[in-house]
């Protein structure tokens, strides 16, 4: 069942009780013809996907949501865009604390840790637009609130756990405020350089050790910073610095079971 909200000007907001996922939702709207930015949430989903194929395990209770942007195709966009849409998670979360908590991080492309333990993610998919010079994005994005899921091999943790009390509904509306904000600040692209000095101070200091998955290839180096439109570098062994597009960030661990 949907249930379509507009407050005056906030975004168009689609509940739903139940989906597969909010980000098929959101994909099928806009094949309806609804134009972006409208959001998709939903109280249970039961298909959720996570980046790299993963399941994305939607315990009830936590945030299930999905924007919609129209951007004109040029590559680089998605990737800045990854780097505002975890920004505006964070800063989301913020709101419902006293004080913003050194706490929150991000991890490339757009992961939010809290000390090393995943409490949301972010997973942006993209199809042709209506006009073949634009792209629509999909970012669907998924906070564990009141409970975290048990994901082998690696930590998982839920707002509450944290003392931090807040609806699901109201993190929405922060979100939703917070993710225009970051969209408006980052200016098609033209200011990215501001959102990356942004998100370099809730990431890794440089210089950190880090291991990327890459297909079936991992890559180690140390923590370089990113391009200009958002990709990682890292300096391998051998003094060279390498450009990474798309790839997830492994711990040591992680690699060493396999
Ligand atoms: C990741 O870290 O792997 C990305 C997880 C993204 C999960 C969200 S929940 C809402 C939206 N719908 C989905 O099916 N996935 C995203």
């Amino acid at each position: 069942m949907s249930n379509n909200k507009r407050l005056t000007s906030s975004p168009i907001i689609h509940h739903f009780t139940k989906l597969g996922s909010t980000n098929d939702t959101a994909k099928s709207l806009l094949e309806e013809g609804h134009e972006p930015a409208f959001w998709v949430v939903c109280d249970e989903q039961t298909k959720g996907r996570g980046r790299r194929s993963k399941e994305w395990v939607s315990l009830k209770g936590n945030l299930f949501a999905s924007t919609t942007r129209r951007i004109t195709t040029e590559p680089n966009k998605r990737a800045s865009l990854s780097l505002v849409a975890g920004l505006a998670v964070v800063d989301a979360i913020n709101k419902a604390t006293e004080e913003p908590s050194s706490e929150l991080t991000l991890k490339w492309p757009n992961d939010i840790l809290v000390k090393e333990a995943k409490l949301g993610g972010i997973l942006i998919e993209a199809q042709q637009s209506v006009r073949p010079d634009q792209t629509d994005l999909i970012i669907g994005i998924g906070v564990n609130i009141i409970a975290n899921p048990v994901v082998e091999g690696r930590d998982t943790i839920c707002l509450q756990s944290l003392d931090i009390q807040i609806s699901r509904d109201k993190l929405l509306e922060h979100l939703t405020n917070t993710f225009q904000n970051r969209i408006n600040q980052w200016d098609e692209g033209r200011n990215i350089e501001e959102i990356k000095a942004h998100w370099m101070e809730k990431t890794s200091p440089l210089g950190t050790m880090l291991t990327v998955k890459c297909g079936p290839e991992y890559i180690t180096g140390a923590f370089m910073g990113l391009d200009t439109y958002g990709a990682l570098q890292i300096k391998l062994n051998n003094n060279t610095i390498q450009t990474i597009t798309g790839g997830e960030l492994v711990s040591l661990i992680e690699k060493e079971k396999t």
